[in-house]
């Protein structure tokens, strides 16, 4: 108990650090300038498919910095070394959801042919791909993760910036918005019953989501 209370009064300093200082504000700058960017990426597309195709592949982009403290308790939950040092660089290295960005598509195609144009653009490079619409969470998560690095141009130079971007599509983010709120209640005594429930409707969103892409299909062919 004694070392929890230590550990999180030197969070705290950290928090601080990254809340009010000069470095760290510059630090998270770059993250909000990346974000800006695949933001307009994908805006640009997205106008250019309408203009082609009469169709929006995405209905709406949804972004988040994340904030000094989930930060820390992400640095703490890895097990990292944290000193005044290290403290960019463990964030810079380790951490790659600092700038997120969430792609809301009403297809699931549109997910795949969105994030394809996107990551083949010749200055984004894809790092990784967590495809849980294809291999689902056992929970029944689904979206397509992806962890982007791009070039941020400024005043002293090129910088490349680490941004997750998680395509969903507005099936999967209903059930994952859900899923979100009720993993905030605590003292539920049938959990294994909600679990079950959830992945239920999760298959059931699976299903609709097929459905309305062979809907489509039919429509366009
Ligand atoms: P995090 O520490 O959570 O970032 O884990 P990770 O780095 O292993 O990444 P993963 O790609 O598995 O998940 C990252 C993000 O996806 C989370 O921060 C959530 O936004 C979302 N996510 C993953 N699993 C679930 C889930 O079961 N339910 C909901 N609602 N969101 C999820
Ligand atoms: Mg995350």
């Amino acid at each position: 108990m004694e070392n929890e209370t230590k550990n999180l009064d030197e969070y705290g300093m950290y928090i601080n650090m990254l809340e009010t200082g000069k470095r760290y504000m510059e630090m998270m700058n770059k993250y909000r300038c990346a974000i800006m960017e695949v933001e307009t990426k994908l805006k640009v597309l997205n106008t250019e498919f309408s203009l082609q195709y009469d169709r929006n592949p995405f209905e709406s982009i949804k972004s988040r910095l994340k904030s000094p403290v989930s930060i820390m308790e992400k640095l703490r939950r890895k097990g990292l070394p944290i000193n005044e040092e290290v403290l960019e660089q463990q964030i810079e290295e380790n951490l790659f959801d600092v700038a997120g960005l969430r792609v809301i598509c009403a297809f699931q195609e549109d997910i795949y042919a969105l994030s394809d144009l996107l990551v083949h653009q010749d200055d984004i490079q894809l790092l990784r791909t967590k495809d849980y619409i294809k291999n689902p969470k056992p929970n029944g998560y689904r979206s397509l993760h992806q962890i982007l690095e791009i070039p941020v141009f400024l005043k002293e130079g090129k910088t490349f910036v680490k941004v997750e971007v998680q395509f969903r599509t507005i099936a999967m983010d209903f059930w994952a918005s859900v899923d979100h709120k009720l993993r905030y209640k605590k003292n539920v005594t049938n959990e294994e019953e909600i679990m079950e429930k959830l992945r239920i409707c999760a298959d059931s969103i699976t299903a609709i989501d097929e459905e309305m892409q062979k809907i489509r299909n039919m429509i366009e062919a």
